[in-house]
């Protein structure tokens, strides 16, 4: 109601001209504050359409006013001329053809409190711009192109808190300029092209709480560079170009909560280098080339929640390097080159819950590393050279959630190595070295919902592994090496709902081997060595929805096949050798929305193949044998949309075979024996596709 009724209300104020000739006028936007100006050619038509705004607004007067000036051709602000001045809080001037501020421009301005100035073509900022404006406390100099700036810019602006100026081409203002402004609190100098950091360029700031300086080409930091700055909370040196850090740099910073020196190219820290820092909750040294630490670095930062050392060169740790560091909740140290980890070197960490060693060279968890941290919710061991895992590789994680230990080398798990972790809920194992799974590995897991083990070499799994698994509900066992799978090794699996089978070397399968999989919804077994198939082999798996049995080599299809999988959606029988798509096959999937049998022999549909499948979307028969096509084959099929009959030998397709679909949009039939006139008729009424598609998305939705 409130939104109808302000639109309406902006619609009638914003009464702008779009004739260049005629004055525009300052436009306020309904009761807010804010007053837009744009497309002034003189400072005095702005000035007089602005006073005009005011006039008869006492809220206005009252309260003050957020000016925006944008567009304007007029060269020189002489802000000064405003008669408006003192009731300005907020002033943006921006995409303008400004090109100069004189000084004591603000005088009059007694109530502003924050200067935006962006995007004009100023390229000298005078002296005592911002003089007179007592109460000024931000100040945001953007997107210039400023080439020179006097000393004294900020004489006379002594309240300012808070200064950003960001890709302004910065480097050329002189570091002298900041010793006016003592109580600054928040400085943003980033996207510059500052180079340095000196001994006085911060001196006089000693207010100073935040300072941001990311994004510039800063390789010189002086020693004293922030000597004064007992108050700084947060120092950022994001992306720069720092190679060393004076040892005493930090060293009076006893505030800092956060300092971020990610981004540089950093080789090497003294061990005293964070010695003040007792205060410190985030640390962040990644993208730089450390190559060792020392035992003590981090020994005085007490208060450490985040310590960020990915991606630099580190290939040892002390074992005492985190033993001070006792409230670290995440610990980063992915994408180097450790190869060992000491037993103890996360013993005191028993607030940490998330810890990153992907992309490293370790060999072994060794036992007993995990003993302490009972917090741990997130663990990444992937892609490292870890061959196995031994019984006690991973006690006392009784918080996990999600542990990867995807592309290591691991061939063994110990019996019992995952007792402890009782609350994960996704296991990673892929690209692996497994050969057997044993009624063992998998104690424990109490609430797991997803484990992967893809890409293993897994030809044996005990009739019990999974037995007490009865929270999973997707087990990735494809591309390994299986031939058997023996009855009843999924009994218990009472939630699964996804089996991935795919690309292994199955060649038979009996109804027991679903025993109990009653809930699972889809079966992918493709890419196996499937010969035939017993009539009633998916008997217990009475919910499949989406079927895979692409890529094995069955030369027919139970009639009774898909008796018992009522509610079958999906099907995908490509890559097979049949002959014949035989009458009845469908009869008890009413529901099916596609169907998959390209790349087979198939010489045959039988005519009432597809009868009553009134669900159907899509029928894939490309690169088969049919040399016809009888035309009641698709009689109903009242939502058919997709026909692929493309690379086989038909040679006529009578109309009757198409003509009464009424959802269909694509009938393809390229690479058939059908004369060229036949074929220009059916893709005048049915156009072709810029792209074949054969899967599920591009037809349904
Ligand atoms: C910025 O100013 C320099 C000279 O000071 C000029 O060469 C350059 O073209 C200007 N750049 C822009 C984007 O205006
Ligand atoms: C530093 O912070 C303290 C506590 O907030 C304050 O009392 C003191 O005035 C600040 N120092 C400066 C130089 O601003
Ligand atoms: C950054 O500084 C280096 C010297 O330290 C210089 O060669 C380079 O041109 C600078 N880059 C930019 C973008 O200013
Ligand atoms: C350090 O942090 C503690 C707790 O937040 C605080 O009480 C103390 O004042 C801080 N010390 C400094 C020097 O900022
Ligand atoms: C841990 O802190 C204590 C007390 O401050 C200190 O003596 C010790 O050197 C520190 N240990 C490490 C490994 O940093
Ligand atoms: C994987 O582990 C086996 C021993 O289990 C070892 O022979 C092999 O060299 C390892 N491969 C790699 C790539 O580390
Ligand atoms: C696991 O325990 C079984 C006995 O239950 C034993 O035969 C097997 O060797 C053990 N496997 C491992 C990897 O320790
Ligand atoms: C897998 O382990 C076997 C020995 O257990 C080893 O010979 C082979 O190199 C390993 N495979 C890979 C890819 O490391
Ligand atoms: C099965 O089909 C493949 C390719 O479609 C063919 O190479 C193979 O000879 C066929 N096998 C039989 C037994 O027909
Ligand atoms: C159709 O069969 C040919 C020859 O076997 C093969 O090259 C082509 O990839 C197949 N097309 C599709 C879409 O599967």
């Amino acid at each position: 109601m409130f939104k109808i009724f302000l639109l309406t209300a902006l619609i009638a104020v914003s009464s702008q001209s779009p004739n260049p000739s005629k004055i525009p006028a300052c436009t306020r936007y309904w009761i807010s504050s804010f007053i837009s100006c744009e497309n002034f050619n003189t400072l005095e038509d702005l000035n007089k359409k602005l006073t005009r705004v005011f006039n008869g607004n006492d809220d206005l007067k009252e309260k003050g006013a957020t000016v925006f000036i944008g567009s304007s051709k007029f060269g020189s602000l002489e802000l000064n001329k405003f008669s408006t001045a003192k009731y300005l809080h907020t002033l943006y001037i921006s995409d303008n053809y400004i090109n100069e501020i004189p000084k004591k421009s603000l005088e009059g301005f007694t109530n502003l409190a924050e200067i935006k100035i962006s995007t004009n073509r100023i390229k000298v900022l005078q002296e005592e711009i911002f003089g007179g404006a007592v109460n000024l406390e931000s100040v945001t100099i953007e997107r210039n192109n400023i080439s020179s700036v006097s000393n004294g810019i900020f004489k006379g602006a002594n309240s300012i808190k808070r200064l950003e100026i960001r890709e302004s081409k910065a480097s050329n203002f002189n570091i002298r300029i900041f010793q006016d402004l003592h109580h600054l609190e928040h400085l943003t100098l980033i996207f510059n092209d500052y180079t340095e950091i000196s001994q006085d360029t911060l001196k006089n700031i000693k207010s100073l709480k935040e300072l941001y300086l990311e994004y510039n080409n800063i390789s010189d930091l002086h020693e004293n560079a922030f000597i004064n700055l007992h108050n700084l909370t947060i120092l950022n040196l994001l992306n720069n170009k720092i190679e060393k850090i004076p040892e005493n740099l930090f060293g009076n910073l006893f505030s800092l909560n956060e300092l971020n020196l990610k981004l540089n190219k950093i080789v090497s820290l003294a061990n005293s280098q964070f010695r003040s820092l007792r205060n410190l909750t985030n640390l962040y040294l990644a993208y730089n080339q450390l190559n060792r630490l020392s035992r003590d670095i981090f020994g005085n930062a007490i208060r450490l929640e985040m310590l960020d050392l990915s991606y630099n060169n580190l290939k040892y740790l002390h074992k005492e390097l985190f033993l001070n560091s006792t409230k670290l909740t995440q610990l980063r140290l992915h994408n180097n080159f450790i190869e060992d980890l000491d037993a103890n070197i996360f013993k005191n960490l028993q607030e940490l819950k998330q810890l990153n060693l992907q992309n490293n060279n370790l060999k072994e968890i060794k036992e007993g590393t995990f003993k302490n941290t009972n917090s741990i919710t997130d663990l990444n061991f992937e892609n490292n050279k870890i061959n196995c895992l031994f019984e006690k590789s991973l006690e006392g994680l009784t918080s996990i959630y999600e542990l990867n230990l995807n592309s290591n080398n691991i061939s063994i798990i110990a019996n019992n190595s995952f007792k402890d972790l009782k609350t994960l809920q996704y296991l990673h194992l892929k690209n692996n070295n497994l050969t057997i799974l044993n009624e063992n590995t998998f104690n424990g897991l109490q609430t797991i919902i997803i484990i992967y083990l893809t890409g293993n070499k897994i030809n044996e799994i005990e009739l019990t592994t999974f037995e007490k698994l009865t929270t999973l509900k997707l087990l990735y066992l494809d591309h390994n090496s299986l031939i058997k799978l023996q009855p009843g090794l999924f009994k218990n699996l009472e939630n699964l709902n996804r089996l991935f089978l795919q690309g292994n070397r199955i060649d038979s399968l009996t109804p027991e081997v679903f025993d109990g999989l009653s809930p699972l919804k889809d079966l992918y077994l493709a890419d196996n060595n499937l010969q035939n198939l017993q009539g009633n082999v998916f008997e217990n798996l009475l919910n499949l929805h989406d079927l895979d049995l692409s890529g094995n080599k069955l030369k027919s299809l139970p009639l009774e096949l898909f008796k018992p999988t009522k509610y079958l959606d999906l099907l995908h029988v490509s890559r097979n050798n049949l002959t014949v798509l035989q009458d009845g096959i469908f009869s008890s999937t009413p529901g099916i929305r596609m169907v998959h049998f390209d790349n087979n022999q198939i010489m045959k549909i039988e005519p009432r193949v597809f009868e009553g499948l009134k669900s159907l979307l899509a029928i894939f028969l490309f690169n088969n044998s049919l040399t016809a096509i009888d035309e009641t084959v698709f009689n109903g099929l009242d939502k058919l949309k997709v026909v692929r009959l493309d690379n086989n030998y038909i040679s006529s397709l009578s109309e009757a075979t198409y003509n009464r679909l009424p959802s269909l949009r694509y009938l393809i039939l390229d690479g058939n024996k059908i004369n060229m006139d036949e074929l220009t008729k059916i893709y005048e009424k049915y156009p072709k596709p810029s792209v074949l598609f054969d899967d599920f998305h591009s037809v349904c939705c």
